[in-house]
């Protein structure tokens, strides 16, 4: 019988490319997602690319939210009821955008901390202990040395990054205050970027991108006159900021690789970088993004965003290690996948603004 996952946050853009990765590896799904900050068609595209139907047995959907201990506890219970439990969770459920958390730091709290903490005590309620944590290289902060090994000081530095960092220290708390319970995984992604190969699925922020790759990609598409370059003079081979840049499909490849590993071993707090190892500048992705797509893409150099550091590199050793993972993709193909989503969904998977 097949392994059933529960996945919150599953019709996102770095959950939406996981899940065709499990489904590709008979693993069946329940995304539990409120689609705050997605659409439903995701999931058509994602059961379609996978040839599972949608709403079955290998793809389940529930609109809720992870903040709904009603919500939670049924779906436990009806998982375990109709003799299919969940064994593990993957967390992807959460808010992401730095400037929005500064603004509204008690709904990132609300959404990613009480959420979470309402998520584990679910699973521990329903002795379901398994689970990849979605956590991010910013709870690094401005790190001291590059590239940055799992062990660097955490110091986030908006409160985003402190949401991430206080999961994760739940997590660890929940690990030491039960030994020998909780299997879990910490994964801190670096920068996440490009699409599913077909084009059909990939990352459909809603209004002005704030990160480089969507705001590159809209750019390329028409959509936006021109991107800004925030500083030409940091301490880089050419002036701009440098990044490691993922892409999601590897990703999804490392949830699969978290998931397996924690399932084969025994109760454990693994916490692991999500990185490629390489370093590429805002330059370097403006012109890798230029050649892939064969548009140009008109910039300005401005002065430096607050709170930007100047290079942020994973030492990707330890998930090489211990889930055998490595990065397998480049910047042209991340532009190459990025660029065919864009060109064939340029608004999205919305029809207008
Ligand atoms: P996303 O916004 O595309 O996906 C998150 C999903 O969670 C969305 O489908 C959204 O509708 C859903 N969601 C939000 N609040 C919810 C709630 N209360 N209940 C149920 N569902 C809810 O983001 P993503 O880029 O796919 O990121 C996934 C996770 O990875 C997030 O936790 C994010 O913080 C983390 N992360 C992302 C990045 C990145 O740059 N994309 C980097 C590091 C970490
Ligand atoms: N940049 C521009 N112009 C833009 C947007 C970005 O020049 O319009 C530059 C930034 O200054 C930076 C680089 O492009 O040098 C990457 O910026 P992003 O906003 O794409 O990514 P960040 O590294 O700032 O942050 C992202 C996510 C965070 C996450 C972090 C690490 O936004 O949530 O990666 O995972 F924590």
């Amino acid at each position: 019988m097949s392994r059933r996952v529960l996945i919150t946050g599953g019709a996102g853009f770095i959950g939406s490319h996981t899940c065709i990765v499990l489904l590709e590896a008979g693993y069946d799904l329940l995304v539990l997602d409120n689609f705050s900050n997605s659409s439903p068609e995701a999931l058509a595209r994602v059961a379609s690319l996978a040839d599972v139907p949608l709403d079955g047995q290998q793809l389940q959907i529930k609109r809720g939210d992870i903040r709904d201990p009603i919500t939670l506890d049924e779906l436990f219970s009806a998982a375990a009821a109709s003799g299919r439990p969940f064994e593990a969770v993957i967390h992807f459920a959460g808010l992401k955008a730095v400037g929005e958390s500064v603004e509204k730091p008690l709904f990132y709290w609300d959404v990613n901390v009480a959420g979470s903490r309402t998520l584990l005590a679910a699973m521990d309620a329903h002795a379901c202990r398994t689970l990849v944590f979605s956590s991010s290289a910013t709870v690094y902060g401005y790190p001291e040395t590059v590239p940055i090994l799992e062990s660097a000081p955490i110091q986030p530095i908006n409160p985003y990054g402190f949401s991430k960092a206080a999961v994760e220290q739940m997590l660890a708390d929940l690990n030491s205050g039960t030994p020998n319970t909780w299997r879990i995984a910490s994964l801190r992604y670096f920068n996440p970027v490009g699409a599913h190969p077909s084009g059909q699925i990939g990352e459909d922020p809603l209004g002005i991108p704030n990160n480089l790759f969507p705001f590159v990609s809209q750019v390329a598409v028409g959509r936006r006159a021109q991107l800004r370059v925030f500083g030409s003079d940091w301490p880089t081979h050419d002036g701009t900021g440098v990044r490691d840049y993922v892409h999601v499909m590897d990703l999804a490849e490392g949830h699969k690789a978290a998931l397996e590993t924690l399932l084969s071993q025994g109760p454990q707090h693994l916490t692991c970088n999500l990185g490629s190892g390489d370093g590429a500048s805002v330059l370097d992705v403006v012109n890798a993004f230029s050649a892939a797509s064969g548009q140009g893409i008109p910039y300005a150099l401005v002065d430096r965003r607050p709170g930007d550091a100047a290079v942020t590199i994973a030492d990707p050793s330890r998930a090489a290690d211990i889930l055998q993972w490595r990065t397998k993709r480049t910047l042209t193909d991340i532009c190459r996948d990025g660029w065919a989503w864009q060109r064939a969904n340029p608004m999205g998977y919305r029809q207008s603004e």
